[in-house]
């Protein structure tokens, strides 16, 4: 409440909320006082015959209504509400939620200091840490790999143990803390027929149907061009710049010629609007290590059953 641009309006946003309180309080008692004949009509009538009494106002009613206007005076002594003003139990948002974050430090705590100084492996083997980790993976994973953990198009299956940066557990852990964004540069300069070449040539060694004659072109290109400084001359990949296997049939954005075609002439993750940008983001900072740990024990349990 201390975003007000001058005193002013401290005082009119004050001065409605209590108007508006303390008017209808007057008006309910200004009723109070009414005399009505029991039995008789206002005279006005809908749909033909429904009449309507003018009956006083039943009292239990009127006492609610007081209370209620009670209620929100207390209220605004106690709570911040009335303008800038503060409230003399000093209570806000932020301190609320420090509270909430330190009492589940307190009962949480000791369970994740005991995870933490257990290694990936054996925290996987333990059900009550799986389920926390997976409650996680839930929360904050699954927008970008599924509730399956099975990826989608740009963002990578994570329970098939094909890797693009490894599975080791600490190589897993590694990843969630920092993130990874692995870039692919973009090949449009080797011209449409040799990238239609190495999209067959792409899909042949992957066992999948492809034009002979275009993939032969294709494997000229590969080994003529950058592409085997970064998936390897054998075309298996490197798990340091996170640059996928070619020759499985796992594929992070697809298996169709279109697709390949797109990537190897836009590139991946280039950053100039043209090409995909799909990024791991780094948890370290927003979740800490405790829970990146737990986090690295559930990814690494969904393909080490
Ligand atoms: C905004 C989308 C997004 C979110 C949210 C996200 N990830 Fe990722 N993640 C990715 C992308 C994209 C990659 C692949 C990066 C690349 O292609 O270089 C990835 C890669 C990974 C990898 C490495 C996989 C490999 O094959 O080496 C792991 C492990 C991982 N994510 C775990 C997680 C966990 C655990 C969470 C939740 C804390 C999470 N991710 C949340 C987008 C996301
Ligand atoms: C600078 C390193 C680099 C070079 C050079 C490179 N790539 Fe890549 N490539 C990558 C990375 C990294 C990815 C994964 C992108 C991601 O994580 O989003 C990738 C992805 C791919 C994919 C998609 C695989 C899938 O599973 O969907 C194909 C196909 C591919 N590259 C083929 C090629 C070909 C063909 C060439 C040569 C013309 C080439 N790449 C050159 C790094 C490279």
């Amino acid at each position: 409440m201390s975003d007000f641009t001058s005193g002013f309006w401290h005082l009119f946003v004050a001065a409605v909320a209590l108007i508006g309180i303390i008017g209808c309080a007057i008006f309910l008692w200004s009723q109070g006082g009414a005399t009505y004949t029991i039995g008789q009509t206002t005279g006005h009538s809908w749909d033909e015959n429904l009449a309507e009494f003018n009956n006083p106002l039943p009292k239990w009613w009127s006492w609610l209504f007081y209370i209620t206007v009670v209620f929100s005076l207390v209220y605004l002594v106690l709570f911040p509400g009335l303008g800038a003003n503060k409230g003399i139990l000093g209570w806000t948002s932020h301190n609320q939620y420090d509270a909430e974050v330190d009492s589940a430090k307190q009962s949480y705590g000791p369970l994740y200091e005991k995870y933490r100084n257990m290694p990936i492996q054996a925290v996987a083997a333990d059900r009550q840490a799986l389920e926390m980790g997976q409650r996680l993976f839930m929360t904050y994973c699954i927008q970008c790999h599924g509730a399956d953990a099975k990826g989608q198009k740009g963002f990578p299956n994570l329970t098939d143990n094909d890797w693009l940066y490894g599975g080791e557990p600490e190589t897993i852990e590694l990843s969630i803390s920092n993130g990874r964004q692995g870039v692919m540069t973009p090949h449009a300069f080797l011209g449409e027929d040799a990238i239609k070449g190495l999209a067959n040539y792409v899909r042949s060694v992957s066992g999948l149907s492809a034009d002979p004659v275009l993939a032969n072109r294709g494997r000229d290109a590969y080994m003529a061009s950058d592409c085997s400084t970064c998936h390897g001359v054998d075309m298996k990949g490197n798990k340091l710049l996170g640059a996928p296997n070619l020759t499985n049939n796992i594929w992070l954005y697809g298996s169709s010629e279109e697709e390949i075609i797109r990537g190897i002439t836009y590139g991946r993750n280039v950053g100039d609007g043209k090409s995909t940008n799909n990024r791991m983001p780094a948890w370290k900072s927003f979740l800490g290590e405790d829970k990146v740990h737990l986090l690295a024990a559930y990814v690494y349990s969904l393909s080490n059953k």
